[in-house]
């Protein structure tokens, strides 16, 4: 099985935990793509009823084509499930995700649901966060600034590495929909996760990062053996 089927699959289990009336968060991604789209074909098969936050203009303009009635967190307080793929998941559920630059959106999205579905092949499974590099989304201004004190935040967590801001097909910075731009960070394994997002977290350049640390309920990792499901403990 390809990864792409594989990716397709998780999805499809997903899908099964749907229920009428469901307030979704929908997320941003090669494999959250294959969820909107088997619910959009569910929608239009059984009328099933329910609506859905994208969490990227990619997302929107994904689940407007599949005819997935959509809302904002404006208009809604809560959302029911939130199903997302993911960068890397570890053994407790926390993750890294931002790869596609979505980040900031995922994560308000995450933290607006009451549960979080992971859905990926199980490559993204590891032992240790950081193989993936950290995505960080920062503010332009002031960004010599704001790589001192991430660079900071790293020493005091024992960790260092290589930052990069992102960029995009054309060498410029890739822009992220909220107008920002990313860093990645190179770190290798990240042994106390928890700790380093609530540093990082507390940068004032520093947006929102990649660290999606007690959000995930469930991850379901697609494999040549088929689907397993795990919980956060
Ligand atoms: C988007 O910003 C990311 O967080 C994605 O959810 C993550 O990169 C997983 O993407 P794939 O499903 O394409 O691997």
């Amino acid at each position: 099985m390809t990864m792409d089927e594989l990716k397709r699959q998780a999805a499809a289990q997903a899908l099964e935990h749907v229920q009428d009336g469901m307030k979704l968060g929908l997320g941003t991604g090669s494999t959250a793509k294959h969820f909107v789209d088997l619910l959009g074909a569910r929608i239009a098969q059984t009328g099933l009823k329910v609506i859905g936050v994208p969490t990227s203009e990619a997302t929107r303009a994904q689940a407007e084509s599949c005819g997935v009635p959509l809302t904002t967190l404006d208009a809604i307080d809560r959302l029911d499930l939130t199903v997302d793929g993911a960068d890397e998941i570890d053994a407790n559920l926390n993750l890294i995700k931002g790869g596609g630059g979505a980040l900031l959106g995922e994560k308000f999205v995450a933290a607006a649901s009451d549960r979080m579905f992971v859905i990926a092949d199980d490559s993204k499974w590891v032992e240790v966060l950081g193989r993936f590099p950290l995505p960080i989304e920062v503010i332009p201004f002031g960004l010599a600034a704001t790589r001192r004190a991430i660079a900071g935040v790293f020493g005091a967590c024992g960790l260092s590495g290589e930052m990069a801001v992102r960029q995009d097909g054309s060498g410029h910075a890739f822009v992220t929909d909220g107008g920002h731009w990313i860093i990645d960070a190179r770190l290798g394994q990240i042994s106390d996760a928890p700790r380093l997002a609530g540093l990082l977290g507390a940068i004032p350049g520093v947006v929102e990062h990649g660290l999606f640390i007690g959000l995930a309920s469930i991850a379901m990792l697609a494999g040549s053996n088929g689907i397993r499901t795990f919980e956060r403990p």
